[in-house]
């Protein structure tokens, strides 16, 4: 595996974006905002890529599918390849499933915290965000079924849980997945953060709960995070077991040409390959000693909000050390002490806490925590 990349004056947008988004720093400064990794993508998907691009031109003929269904298969996951669906992204998927399912006007439910492109897209098809606030409390997430109203047209959900990093269960996604089930309403799950799960937990996709809520889920899904592709970006998909929802949002992608290009699934392609899954487990296993070692920092601290369980992110809640809570000035307050550039609370709905994150090389962390830990102690 190539080692972390410093990427300042790259072109890279985490790194080379900070001063314009933060300001100038006399400080060190610590890129730890948008989701994608400091480590470089598998080398076979890199070299396969440049082959692509030297070897082909014109329109190609590429399913994903098989890639697809066997990824999820050496995962233990029965997909049929029939419900599979590609797309340019997730989001754009997401956009598509909405304006497939629901009428303008309709109530979506969100999560509160949820990652800020599930609102935008909502108003962008016109239809209500519903926020259903999670409470965060003694070191975990709770989703309270209880208090979401009855009269949703859609709920937009994500496992593992961004920005918080929690792992829904098995009975929780059920619950949830009965829920929509008996109003017959679609619940749309954005899984793309599974390939980082803290050790000693499970992922649990929904595309492989209960066959009796399977007509009611549609599962999204993409390569782009976990081998950190989002330059590409690689092909993204939908699993929609319900025929009639999967005709119309094909139809719906064809017509409006949201459908993934050929060097996406290329990339799709090539990271799926069995090859890589050693790879993956390398990362996943880096990921989760930067996790463990900041977890393992603040743990007293109130900063942390939540304990992760997956995800390269940390919820902090920083609302005990700043003057006011107002958009923008949780991650002011950070990069103004600390240097450490995340994204502010605001991006997904709740001001006063920031999302770090934590994809880069060990030695880096160190440094963070010691940073963090200078902020909860200069309380
Ligand atoms: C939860 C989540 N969904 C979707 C995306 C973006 O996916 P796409 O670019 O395929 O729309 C991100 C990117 O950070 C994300 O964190």
């Amino acid at each position: 595996m190539q080692e972390f990349q410093q990427r300042f004056n790259s072109g890279s947008l985490k790194f080379d974006d900070v001063t314009n988004r933060y300001g100038a720093s006399d400080r060190p400064v610590f890129p730890m905002w948008v989701a994608d990794t400091d480590f470089p993508p598998p080398e076979m998907v890199n070299h396969g890529l440049s082959h692509f691009l030297s070897s082909h031109f014109g329109y190609q003929q590429l399913a994903v599918t098989a890639a697809v269904s066997q990824w999820h298969w050496r995962r233990g996951e029965y997909i049929d390849e029939s419900s599979i669906v590609d797309c340019c992204s997730i989001i754009a998927a997401m956009g598509i499933a909405l304006e497939s399912l629901t009428r303008p006007g309709d109530k979506v439910g969100i999560f509160i915290p949820s990652y800020g492109p599930f609102f935008a897209v909502t108003e962008k098809t016109q239809r209500k965000i519903c926020p259903l606030t999670l409470d965060i409390s003694d070191g975990n997430v709770h989703m309270d079924l209880s208090s979401l109203p009855d009269d949703l047209s859609a709920v937009l959900f994500c496992n593992p849980h961004n920005p918080t990093g929690r792992l829904w269960q098995r009975d929780e996604l059920e619950a949830l997945a009965e829920w929509c089930t008996q109003r017959n309403i679609p619940l749309i799950c954005d899984e793309v953060h599974r390939g980082f799960i803290a050790e000693g937990n499970e992922f649990v996709s929904l595309a492989s709960i209960g066959e009796a809520f399977q007509n009611n889920i549609i599962v999204l899904q993409s390569p782009s995070k976990s081998y950190n592709l989002a330059h590409v970006p690689a092909a993204a998909y939908a699993i929609i077991v319900n025929q009639q929802w999967r005709d119309t949002i094909r139809a719906s992608i064809t017509r409006s040409h949201l459908f993934a290009g050929a060097l996406a699934r290329q990339a799709l392609i090539l990271a799926y390959d069995e090859l890589n899954d050693l790879w993956l487990q390398t990362m996943e296993e880096k990921i989760s000693e930067n996790r463990a070692l900041l977890t393992r920092l603040l743990h007293n601290s109130s900063l942390l909000a939540c304990i992760p369980q997956s995800t390269f992110f940390l919820w902090l809640d920083l609302r005990d050390y700043l003057n006011h809570v107002a958009p923008g000035v949780a991650a002011d307050y950070l990069f103004k002490r600390t240097g450490i550039a995340a994204n502010d609370g605001a991006d997904f709905r709740s001001p006063g806490f920031v999302r770090l994150n934590f994809a880069t090389s060990g030695e880096v962390i160190k440094h963070v925590g010691e940073l963090l830990l200078t902020i909860s102690s200069n309380k």
